[in-house]
């Protein structure tokens, strides 16, 4: 277990101990720390500047400064040499696993033509799939806010814990994504900002995606969170798949007008859209219950179309260990992808969904007809309206 606060190393060390969260807050509050002060330490991997402070948790913990950098995963700059210099010393310590997978037989709960529903832990799932077997990952875990899921899914663990577990399905992620192949989680950029790092350590970056968080509430303190995190990385150094995306010019809802001058460049613009960029704000939430397959947390048609469209060919295999409504599923049946997946909690809503596709593909094809040009029809029809050029005006007689 590697530790990502020190607050959740102390709360480990109160459980080894074997004595209550009340005695060692009394441990504290003895020594002047109060439990609100022991509370800021929730969102840090450091020790505390003030002397008494860190005299107090060093005590409590009965470990010394090194072994409790080396507990938060930082090897301080004095000692990397010598952690080099020891690399074979510690490895055998570690005694290092061999990390080989055994493969159980696996029963899928459900299947279409192209694809196989598993109801299951995803990480359990995972180490019966074989190495190297996916084209294309695509991840939307549970954000541990506190929600409430089916029975089984704690959604409100510590920091470390959320961020080990993050870490042990992301392992089998990378194990079983093929060369070339391409993972995106989605996420807080806050859990992005571990995962990416984590990542890096293992394939290539690619992409930060800030896919635009729609209606979100303003946090005290903070700039307003106007973000999810779409990561992206290939395993090797070369992408095996890469689908230029366009979109249409964004314009004002209300006259038409483009809301970027492109200056000189009208001429220029390919009718078929503008090159799709890192940041996307043309993704909504699907909200209305109409459009919804379950009360929470449903990503949209087009997020997916986007994605998958992007970084595979028909045939390819995609795998999403989160399955949730299925929206992944849906639209990588749509889309003439094999695919693989996983949910924990309920199916029901999921196997409904690939039973009846004709509101999945009403949505696919709403997405089709909003791209693939500059302009939407009625977009163009505004901007006629308002006097702004349209592409015909630069077309070649
Ligand atoms: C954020 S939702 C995914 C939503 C999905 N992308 C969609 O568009 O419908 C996360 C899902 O992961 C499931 N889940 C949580 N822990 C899991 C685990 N260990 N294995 C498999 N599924 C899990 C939850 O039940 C939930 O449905």
């Amino acid at each position: 277990m590697r530790f990502f606060s020190i607050y959740d190393l102390i709360i480990s060390k109160t459980h080894d101990k074997n004595i209550t969260i009340n005695e060692m807050l009394s441990f504290f509050s003895a020594r002047k720390i109060s439990k609100a002060t022991l509370i800021s330490l929730q969102q840090t991997s450091f020790l505390p500047d003030k002397p008494a402070f860190k005299n107090a948790v060093i005590d409590f913990l009965g470990m010394n400064e090194l072994e409790i950098e080396l507990a938060m995963g930082h090897i301080p700059a004095e000692y990397r040499e010598s952690y080099y210099e020891n690399i074979s010393h510690i490895a055998a310590l570690l005694q290092k696993s061999t990390g080989d997978n055994v493969l159980k037989d696996l029963e899928p709960l459900f299947e279409t033509d192209l694809g196989k529903l598993y109801k299951g832990d995803c990480i359990e799932i995972m180490k019966g799939l074989p190495n190297s077997c996916m084209d294309l990952i695509f991840a939307d875990p549970p954000f541990n806010l506190g929600k409430t899921y089916d029975f089984g899914i704690n959604d409100n663990m510590t920091m470390s814990k959320y961020i080990n577990w993050t870490y042990e399905w992301l392992d089998q992620c990378i194990r079983i994504l093929k060369p070339g192949g391409r993972i995106f989680i989605y996420n807080l950029p806050k859990w992005g900002t571990y995962i990416a790092t984590y990542l890096g350590e293992q394939l290539t970056f690619w992409d930060w995606i800030a896919v635009d968080m729609k209606f979100n509430l303003p946090i005290q303190n903070r700039l307003y969170p106007a973000h999810y995190a779409l990561v992206s990385f290939i395993k090797g150094v070369k992408a095996q798949t890469y689908h230029n995306q366009r979109m249409p010019l964004q314009t004002c809802r209300h006259c038409g007008g483009e809301i970027k001058d492109y200056g000189g460049y009208k001429a220029k613009m390919n009718p078929l859209g503008v090159n799709v960029s890192d940041v996307w704000s043309d993704i909504y939430p699907v909200r209305h219950k109409n459009s919804k397959n379950r009360k929470y947390n449903e990503l949209s048609v087009k997020l997916l179309d986007r994605i998958i469209s992007m970084s595979t060919n028909e045939g390819d295999i995609v795998f999403d260990p989160f399955g949730g409504s299925g929206t992944t599923f849906a639209v990588a049946q749509m889309l003439n992808r094999r695919w693989i997946g996983c949910e924990l909690g309920d199916c029901d809503v999921i196997v409904k969904r690939l039973k009846n596709p004709a509101r999945d593909k009403k949505q696919l094809d709403k997405v089709r007809e909003e791209s693939g040009c500059l302009f939407t029809q009625k977009v163009e029809e505004l901007r006629k309206k308002n006097g702004f050029w349209i592409c015909s005006d630069y077309e070649e007689n």
